[in-house]
């Protein structure tokens, strides 16, 4: 706070808006996808820088303490689904009827406030990964939506030849926000002029489901132990030489395809030490 002399009207002191919550921000957008998913958009604090990849805590306030009356913040974090570059910041999430946070979250509406801690961290970030040909991220579920932010950086398509991105969700309306995401990219005239008109073509996307019949059914991770999904995509097995790779999704997955990695040859990364891949769970309620 600026030391307040004579000289200082007091109406720039008094005129400041009083937020309702700590690091509040404005929802935007919510958009609804299936009983289990949606997505919002909210207005992004002018201090906040990111690398495209990463994550925040967000939240809501939780419900006053019975005893003391007193209410705590109650968050989560949450991968930006947004590129760096967008002024607005995009979240994906599930909708757990019982869980804390998202049983609330899922009715927040436009104008609605939520906390956002800007203090962005993560592993999903170019700079953990050593250079090479192909990048391969790997997602289930809400693990797509660090995904969401990288497949619209332009470093991505400048560092790399393709990007080959697996989705497994259990039903296909749970691919719909990746897969809208990724057709909305041929026509993103922005993108296209930053990055290069038909930059989209480097992008091989591979969505598969467990539980309900879709053109490719199965575990990705099951997939590429038949070479079925090697196939498929018309790429070689991994490599450390050439591959490099992203993993976000449930924590069995994500040990399941960290093993397959390593077979491979892989080695893993981090932000200190840049490898082939990298992993970051996909936090659930
Ligand atoms: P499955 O239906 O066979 O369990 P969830 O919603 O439970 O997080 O799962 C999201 C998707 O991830 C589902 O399609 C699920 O398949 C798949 N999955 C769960 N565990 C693994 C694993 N260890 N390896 C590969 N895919 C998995």
């Amino acid at each position: 706070m600026t030391h307040m002399t004579e000289q200082t009207p007091v109406t720039t002191q008094t005129a400041k808006a009083v937020p309702t919550l700590p690091d509040a921000q404005t929802v935007t957008e919510v958009k609804h996808y299936t009983d289990r998913l949606f997505s919002f958009r909210v207005t992004r604090p002018a201090s906040l820088r990111f690398r495209s990849g990463e994550f925040v805590m967000i939240g809501l306030m939780g419900d006053p303490d019975p005893k003391t009356g007193k209410q705590k913040p109650l968050l989560r974090a949450y991968s930006i689904a947004s590129p760096s570059w967008d002024e607005e910041l995009e979240f994906y999430s599930i909708k757990v009827q019982d869980g804390p946070l998202t049983s609330k979250l899922q009715h927040i509406k436009p104008g609605d406030d939520l906390i956002l801690r800007p203090k962005p961290v993560g592993t999903l970030v170019h700079d953990a990964l050593l250079p090479g040909k192909r990048l391969w991220f790997f997602a289930t579920g809400t693990g797509f939506a660090p995904f969401a932010s990288l497949l619209r950086e332009p470093q991505t398509y400048e560092d790399y030849d393709e990007i080959i991105i697996t989705h497994t969700c259990r039903e296909v309306g749970e691919l719909t926000y990746g897969r809208d995401l990724i057709a909305g990219l041929q026509t993103d005239e922005l993108l296209n002029e930053v990055i290069g008109d038909g930059f989209w073509k480097k992008i091989k996307y591979y969505p598969t489901t467990t539980r309900e019949e879709s053109p490719k059914m199965g575990r990705i991770t099951d997939l590429m132990r038949s070479g079925e999904a090697f196939t498929d995509l018309g790429v070689p097995v991994l490599s450390p030489e050439t591959d490099r790779a992203m993993i976000c999704g449930n924590l069995a997955f994500n040990l399941e395809l960290k093993e397959m990695l390593e077979g491979y040859g892989l080695v893993e990364g981090a932000n200190s030490n840049p490898q082939h891949y990298v992993v970051e769970k996909a936090f659930l309620d």
